[in-house]
C-alpha cells in the first residue's frame, strides 16, 4: 500500500510543479526576494538625468508594454461615424443633461458599434468628465427607464435575469451602487460609460468578434489583446469628445475598476489626451507589482483570460522575475499627469500591496518631472488617502467601486482642475 501511495505519489509529482506557479500566495513573507527594474535606468545600463532623456526612456517602456505585454494595435484602416441617438435635457431629476450616442466603427462592409452614455451637469463647459467602462450594460449603471439595453453579447448572470447572454430590461440599474451618477453630477463632474462587450466580448474567441475583427487578422506574439482593444476604443471616444462641444476634452479622466483599471491604466499610458487616470483596484496586469507574486499572479491571469494580454506575456508565466519592466513603469508612463491608485482590504487577490508599491516606485519620475511623487513610502492606513500627483488609498472592503472611492476621486480631481468646493 505505502509503495502504491508513493508511486501516486511520483506521477503526480510533475502536475503538481506545474500547477504551483499558478497557486495564489497570500502570505507576505512568502514574497519573493526581487530586483524590480530601475525606472530611472535606461535598458542599455545609463541613467536617466533630464527630462528630455525620461522621453527617451519612456518611450523604450513603453514598447516593452506594447510586445510584451499587453501587444501592438495595428493599422486602422476603417472609418469611425458618431450618431446621437437620445437626448435627455433634464436627466436625474433635472440636475444633468443625458444623451447616447453610437459610435459606428466600420472597414468594408464589417460593422461594430459601441453606445457611449454620457450624463453632464447642466453647466458643463468646464467639467471634468470620468470616462469608465462598464461590466453589464449602459442600462446597469442608472435607474432611468430609457437608457437604452445592448445589443452586443453579455456574461450570464443570475442577479442580472440573463441566461442567454443577452441583456434584458431585468439588469436596469443593476449596477448603480458602482455609478453614483447623481453625486457625481451635483459635484460638478461629467460621466460618460460605455458597455465594454460593445467593444470587444470579454471571452476567448480567437480575436474574431468585437473590434479585432475590423483590423488585419494575421497574429504574431506580440498582437494586441482584449485589454489593448477597450483602450484603443477609449482613445476613439476621446477622439469624438474633440467634437462634442458639450465636452471638455482637455479635462477627461480615465477611470476602470478590476480589468477596466487594467484598461485604464493602458489607455492612459498610450494616449496623453487623457488629463488623469483612476485605476480602482486593478490588480495584477495593472497597478500591482508582479514580481511580488502576491494573489492573483502572471501564469494565473494568463491561463484563466489568455485573452487579455499578448501572447508573450505567456513567457513570463511563473517567471515573472524575468520581465523586463514591472507594473509601476505603467503608472510612470502616465507621469507628469495625475494618477490615483486605489485597493481594497479584503481584495488581496489584486495585492493592495503590490499596487502601493507601485505608486512608490513609480514616483522618481513624477519628482524629476517636478510633481510630486506619493508623498509617502509607508502603506496608509485604511480611508487615509495619500495625495501627491500620485495618490493612493486603501479602503475596508471587498473588490468593488464604492461612494467612497468615487468621492476620494472626485476630491482629488476638485483640487487638481482647482473647481469650485
Ligand atoms: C478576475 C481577474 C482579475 C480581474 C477581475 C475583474 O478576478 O482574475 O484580474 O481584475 O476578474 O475584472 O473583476
Amino acid at each position: 500500500m505505502q509503495k502504491l501511495v508513493s508511486l501516486l505519489f511520483l506521477l503526480a509529482l510533475p502536475w503538481i510543479s506545474i500547477a504551483q506557479p499558478f497557486v495564489a500566495n497570500y502570505d507576505e513573507s512568502k514574497v519573493p526576494v526581487f530586483t524590480l527594474p530601475d525606472v530611472l535606468v535606461f535598458n542599455d545600463g545609463s541613467r536617466v538625468v533630464t527630462k528630455k532623456d525620461w522621453d527617451k526612456r519612456r518611450s523604450e517602456i513603453y514598447s516593452i508594454f506594447e510586445k510584451d505585454v499587453f501587444g501592438v494595435v495595428p493599422e486602422w484602416k476603417g472609418q469611425v461615424k458618431s450618431t446621437i441617438v437620445s437626448h435627455c435635457v433634464d436627466a436625474l431629476d433635472g440636475i444633468a443633461k443625458r444623451k447616447e450616442v453610437r459610435l459606428d466603427f466600420m472597414n468594408g462592409d464589417q460593422k461594430v458599434s459601441v453606445m457611449v452614455l454620457i450624463y453632464l451637469p447642466q453647466n458643463s463647459k468646464n467639467a471634468p468628465v470620468f470616462l469608465s467602462y462598464n461590466f453589464d450594460g449602459n442600462h446597469t449603471t442608472t435607474m432611468e427607464p430609457d437608457v437604452l439595453i445592448p445589443d452586443s453579447w453579455v456574461s450570464n448572470n443570475k442577479a442580472f435575469g440573463i441566461s442567454d447572454n443577452r441583456a434584458s430590461e431585468k439588469g436596469r440599474g443593476g449596477a448603480a451602487s458602482r455609478w453614483p451618477m447623481k453625486e457625481i453630477v451635483s459635484r460638478g463632474f461629467g460621466v460618460a460609460t460605455v458597455y465594454y462587450g460593445d467593444v470587444d466580448p470579454d471571452f476567448d474567441d480567437g480575436f474574431k468578434n468585437g473590434i479585432q475583427q475590423l483590423f488585419d487578422s494575421k497574429r504574431d506574439s506580440t498582437s494586441w489583446g482584449s485589454i489593448a482593444a477597450w483602450s484603443w476604443v477609449a482613445s476613439r471616444i476621446m477622439d469624438y469628445f474633440e467634437t462634442d462641444k458639450d465636452v471638455n476634452a482637455k479635462r477627461v479622466i480615465m477611470m476602470g475598476h478590476s480589468r477596466l483599471g487594467k484598461t485604464s491604466l493602458w489607455a492612459g499610458a498610450s494616449d496623453q489626451r487623457f488629463a488623469m487616470v483612476v485605476s480602482n483596484n486593478s490588480g495584477c496586469g495593472g497597478a500591482a507589482l508582479s514580481m511580488r507574486k502576491f494573489g492573483e499572479t502572471v501564469g494565473r491571469i494568463n491561463t484563466a483570460f489568455p485573452h487579455w494580454f499578448c501572447d508573450n506575456y505567456k513567457k513570463y508565466n511563473g517567471k515573472e522575475e524575468l520581465m523586463p519592466v514591472d507594473q509601476h513603469e505603467l503608472l510612470a508612463l502616465i507621469a507628469p499627469r495625475p494618477v490615483y491608485v486605489a485597493s481594497a482590504e479584503e481584495d488581496l487577490w489584486a495585492d493592495p500591496r503590490g499596487e502601493f508599491l507601485s505608486c512608490v516606485y513609480a514616483s522618481p519620475v513624477y519628482e524629476l518631472l517636478g510633481m510630486k511623487g506619493l508623498p509617502s513610502k509607508v502603506m496608509p492606513a485604511a480611508s487615509n488617502p495619500l495625495i501627491g500627483t500620485i495618490a493612493y488609498h486603501i479602503r475596508p472592503g471587498k473588490h468593488d467601486v464604492t461612494l467612497y472611492d468615487w468621492q476620494c476621486y472626485m476630491d482629488f480631481a476638485t483640487d487638481y482642475f482647482k473647481l469650485k468646493k
